[in-house]
């Protein structure tokens, strides 16, 4: 059995520059892909890359998935960090929106997001992906971080291709 991966440890909340989170993101990505390799339910699947997203990302102070529950409601789902809302709908705050736009949201200051929802006030900015299988929205991965611009561009392109290639499959049971 895998006992996770392995990256250099640091510190919790540590806000490293960007060339040193995509150089950990780079030595992260294929450890997660081969301990992800061949597993097919959502909810493992979903568990287990919010736990090594949580170990990549030490700027987190919450990494995990909001689930699409009927027609315009979030559940929370598998996560890492501090408790987060029960449902969010889609009408409310940067998962919301990601929810409805399908779009990415890069949030660099979530005090200057209209409708931003603390449910950790100490959060200061987001990267919030949408998790489409075969053109259904199913789950948002939100990433937060206490540090403004905790997330860049390159981060969420590689988030977002990581999701993609992780539950838009077929094979997926949800
Ligand atoms: N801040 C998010 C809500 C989710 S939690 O912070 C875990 C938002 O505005 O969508």
């Amino acid at each position: 059995m895998s006992e996770g991966i392995a990256l250099p440890p640091v510190a919790r909340g540590t806000l490293l520059d960007e060339p040193a989170r995509l150089a950990r993101l780079d030595e992260a990505l294929p450890q997660i892909h081969a301990v992800l390799a061949g597993e097919t339910d959502a909810v493992a699947l979903q568990a287990t890359v919010a736990c090594l997203l949580w170990e990549t990302f030490v700027q987190a102070n919450w990494c995990g998935f909001y689930r699409c529950v009927g027609e315009s409601t979030l559940a929370v789902g598998p996560y890492q960090g501090t408790m987060g809302c029960l449902r969010i709908d889609f009408d409310r705050g940067v998962c919301g929106a990601c929810a409805r736009t399908r779009e990415v949201q890069l949030v660099p200051d979530v005090l200057a997001f209209p409708g931003h929802i603390a449910c950790d006030d100490r959060t200061r900015s987001e990267l919030v992906v949408p998790v489409v299988c075969r053109g259904e929205l199913r789950a948002v991965l939100d990433l937060d971080s206490p540090h403004l611009s905790g997330y860049s561009r390159r981060e969420a392109d590689a988030v977002l291709a990581l999701v993609r290639e992780t539950f838009d499959a077929g094979s997926i049971v949800w």
